[in-house]
């Protein structure tokens, strides 16, 4: 077995354990915190499940940076150099607490700052959508094509609420351009739409470990992820970002107002 292999085999295994564990977590009570606002959620679990990946990554992959969300993710220790993971634990914690579904685990592993694996787990309908530039994407066992490249409007567009609701950059015209907008309110859930071809886009206002992994797993697939203006992603930095195939890409640009 190839190195790639053998993490690809120890991912998917501490995942679904992770993902036991949160279901067993189901039967307790839910501790949750708020961080920066009343809408922005941390829970004993997402702290549980980032601590159980740092300890698994720092056994199996010792030389290995972690940046997690929720413990590990002083800015003045950011780096892209060398081999960085980077976790989002519970990407979807509002929904986590309030439905327990439509949530997802994400764990994107870099090296000197290229994408070499991306994970993104749907927990709750036990797909596990992972891959990379060498080995394309798969959900579970079943290899995925790369979806139609459908443009703006034969598409379904997935919008950050925020977005929408104050119109960034004029984005409720690319909505009322589109198909139709859905939010999920899980960034790592908006992007396997994308990747599936369900959705032919998605932007948001993203962090890195929101779109670590998915940056990784929609490239694999010919999309396009980049800022709405076009501009290669920084992976430490936070900022609006657009998933998305090419020809919806396009339309979007030519909506998006220029940036104040
Ligand atoms: C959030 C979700 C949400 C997105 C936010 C993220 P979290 O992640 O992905 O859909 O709009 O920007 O912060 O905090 O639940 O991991
Ligand atoms: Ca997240
Ligand atoms: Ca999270």
């Amino acid at each position: 077995m190839d190195s790639l292999a053998q993490m690809d085999a120890l991912v998917k295994e501490w995942m679904h354990a992770a993902r036991t564990e949160i279901i067993q977590g189901f039967k307790q009570k839910i501790a949750v915190w708020t961080k920066s606002g009343r809408n922005d959620l941390v829970t004993n679990m997402d702290r549980a499940v980032e601590a159980y990946y740092v300890e698994k990554i720092h056994t199996f992959f010792p030389e290995a940076v972690v940046i997690g969300e929720e413990c590990h993710h002083q800015q003045n220790k950011y780096q892209t150099s060398g081999w960085v993971w980077v976790i989002d634990p519970i990407d979807g914690t509002m929904n986590f607490v309030k439905q327990q579904d439509h949530f997802a685990s994400m764990i994107g592993v870099y090296h000197n700052g290229v994408g070499v694996r991306g994970y993104i787990f749907d927990v709750m309908n036990d797909d596990l959508f992972w891959g990379g530039p060498e080995k394309g994407v798969f959900c579970n066992e079943t290899s995925l094509q790369p979806p139609l490249d459908t443009g703006l409007r034969d598409g379904l567009i997935g919008i950050g609420m925020p977005y929408l609701v104050h119109n960034y950059r004029n984005l409720q015209q690319v909505a009322l351009a589109s198909s139709g907008v859905r939010i999920y309110g899980s960034a790592g859930i908006q992007i396997i739409h994308v990747l599936q071809g369900k959705c032919t886009a998605y932007v948001s206002y993203l962090r890195p470990w929101d779109f670590a992994a998915g940056k990784i797993l929609a490239e694999a697939l010919n999309l396009q992820v980049k800022t709405i203006d076009g501009c290669t992603l920084d992976m430490l930095s936070s900022s609006d970002v657009l998933v998305a195939t090419k020809n919806a890409q396009k339309d979007i640009q030519s909506l998006v107002a220029p940036a104040r």
